[in-house]
């Protein structure tokens, strides 16, 4: 059982966009029994879930503020994790316990980027991390291409000692899949196909050995 989680200690900047298009990836497009287990009491995946038709392949829903990780259905092959923001000291320790694999989205903005580079510092020092018992990557999203700010996002991830693996474009498809319960996979070809183009490189390191301890 795979567990990746999408974790940014940071509010607003697409744990939750992430965290429902993974799931929606891997039960529509990788056919894999997928759990989506969401940590924040906000708990707008299990909203996105909700909203699902019966008629795409099935996710199964945990809410993991109310009865930890107890009901994960023992079959999923997939568990997608979306944390909630504000995470830090014993509660990150404890969030990090979750997973083999970390996503932390950033978006282009001097505030984000200053909170991604403390929360990554925090992040590299949870035990498990340090062990190398978890591997984190970064992934912009939100980008929009020729922007002075994309630049320095893109300046900032790189420089960064933590794979970079993917830019997500800011994209009225998002929030469109969001409102239907869908992943962007899930979306006309013709509409999604530049979404489908940025999540590979994205996919290709979550599927791989690499991202994995
Ligand atoms: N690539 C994108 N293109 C367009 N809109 C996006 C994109 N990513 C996220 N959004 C929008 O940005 C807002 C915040 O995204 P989201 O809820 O995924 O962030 P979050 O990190 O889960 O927030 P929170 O910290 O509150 O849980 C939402 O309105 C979402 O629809
Ligand atoms: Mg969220």
């Amino acid at each position: 059982m795979r567990h990746i989680m999408v974790l940014n200690s940071k509010g607003g900047c697409g744990k939750s966009t992430l965290a429902t298009n993974l799931a929606s990836y891997f039960a529509a497009e990788a056919e894999q029994k997928v759990a989506l287990v969401d940590y924040d009491p906000q708990a707008s995946s299990l909203d996105w879930l909700a909203r699902r038709p019966a008629s795409r392949p099935e996710i199964v829903g945990v809410a993991g503020f109310e009865e930890g990780m107890k009901h994960l259905p023992r079959s999923a092959d997939v568990v997608i994790v979306d944390a909630p923001a504000r995470s830090h000291g014993p509660e990150l320790t404890d969030l990090v316990r979750h997973a083999e694999t970390i996503l932390v989205p950033v978006l282009p903005s001097t505030i984000d980027m200053q909170a991604a580079a403390k929360f990554l510092d925090e992040l590299k020092k949870v035990g498990k991390v340090e062990r190398k018992g978890v591997k984190i990557a970064v992934v912009a999203n939100r980008v929009r291409e020729y922007t002075l700010i994309y630049e320095e996002l893109d300046a900032f991830l790189e420089k960064l000692r933590v794979p970079y693996i993917g830019v997500l474009r800011e994209a009225q498809n998002y929030v469109r899949a969001y409102t239907r319960g869908l992943g962007v996979w899930e979306l006309p070809e013709y509409l999604a196909w530049p979404d489908w183009e940025q999540w590979e490189p994205l996919l290709k390191w979550v599927e791989s050995k690499r991202s994995q301890p």
